[in-house]
């Protein structure tokens, strides 16, 4: 159920990827957002760019070093490698942790990278254990060390790769062993986006969705933005779901009216939030007097999924400071339950955060 909800900042379907498909900025400076990563990123490639024009050896042809995206789904990881690449001027090959279940699948890949090419990795905290070992000789010295029988005719045969630079992408950083880590040269946390430039994210995408100039109105856009959740994947999906009610409704006409009205019907309200986070929410008011109360307690309660919770729900819920964690367990804020006309909590009630 929980995959289905409007505001998931995951890809809900392969015909919305191909959708969002289109709406991806190519180039740097089409990139919204981000302004430390984008001037980073834009030295470091250019620094690259010049010192590949002076080198007159092409054997000792620098590349980017190897970048490791980390953050919340949907803001923009992958967009980023295609960008690096374009920008790079070489292919970007993409592929995932657990698609390379062998060492083997990860010598195909290698063996197909051309010079400068960019190996993209997502999902990258799920790399097996026996393939990050095969990684580590191919990110440093760009050669992998296969090891061929086992017991006394054992032999290790090295075949070089080209140098190419790796973009690691994660939700889960934390679950990256440190030596993998350690191999990045740029790390980086993206952020979730400001209204602002959520706002100019969805300007660009009523553009290439060519909708009319009066639904371009910055009002109207910056009240999608609002429900977006710091997510422009969110926000996409939101514009075209109020694009389309009002090509039925409004003959193609946008206004905070019609935002408000398309969103109300998907159970979204002002603030992004939908009826798996509101019902949460008044779980905990209503059943466990606003906590604290263990997650299970509640997952039991809503005949939720623990993993569904704290993956999809809690995040938002304590980023806008409307849940806190503690050592005893959730507890709501006030002001949760302000945003959600819920009794106030007692004036005994504090918050203890965790450590
Ligand atoms: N800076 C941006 N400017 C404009 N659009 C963006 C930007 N970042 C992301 N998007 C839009 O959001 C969508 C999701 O981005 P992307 O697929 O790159 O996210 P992701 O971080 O890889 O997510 P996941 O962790 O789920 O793989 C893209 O299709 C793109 O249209
Ligand atoms: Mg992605």
């Amino acid at each position: 159920m929980a995959t289905e909800r409007l505001i998931s900042p995951t890809e809900t379907s392969p015909v919305e990827e191909h959708a969002n498909w289109a709406l991806r900025p190519k180039t740097l400076d089409e990139y919204v957002g981000q302004p430390d990563l984008i001037e980073r990123l834009l030295i470091a490639i250019q620094a690259v760019k010049s010192r590949q024009d002076a080198a007159s050896d092409i054997e000792h042809v620098e590349q980017l070093e190897h970048v490791l995206l980390h953050g919340p789904p949907g803001l923009g990881k992958t967009t980023l490698a295609h960008v690096i690449s374009t920008e790079l001027g070489t292919k970007v090959h993409t592929t995932s942790g657990p698609a390379l279940a062998r060492g083997t699948d990860l010598v195909a890949v290698l063996t197909r990278l051309q010079p400068g090419d960019v190996l993209f990795i997502d999902e990258i905290h799920r790399l097996p254990v026996a393939v990050e070992e095969f990684i580590y000789p191919a990110m440093e010295d760009f050669r992998i060390d296969v090891c061929l029988d086992t017991g006394l005719n054992a032999r290790t045969v090295q075949i070089n790769c080209a140098p190419f630079t790796l973009i690691g992408a994660t939700t889960r950083a934390g679950l990256l062993s440190s030596p993998l880590r350690s191999r990045f040269g740029i790390t980086h946390h993206l952020k979730y986006y400001a209204e602002h430039e959520l706002v100019h994210i969805l300007n660009r995408s009523a553009n290439l969705l060519k909708m009319s100039a009066s639904d371009q109105d910055s009002s109207t856009l910056s009240q999608i933005a609002e429900r977006s959740r710091g997510t422009p994947r969110i926000a996409n999906r939101l514009l075209r779901r109020v694009r389309d009610y009002a090509d039925v409704r409004a003959d193609g006409q946008l206004s905070d009216s019609i935002v408000d009205a398309a969103l109300q019907l998907e159970g979204v309200d002002a603030i992004g939030l939908d009826d798996l986070d509101r019902s949460y929410l008044s779980t905990i008011r209503k059943v466990y007097n606003g906590g604290p109360v263990g997650l299970e307690a509640v997952a039991a309660t809503m005949n939720e999924d623990t993993g569904t919770l704290e993956d999809v729900v809690e995040p938002y819920l304590l980023q806008i400071g409307f849940l806190a964690r503690t050592r005893r367990g959730r507890m709501l804020t006030q002001r949760a339950c302000e945003h959600l006309g819920l009794e106030k909590l007692p004036a005994s009630f504090t918050e203890e955060p965790l450590i």
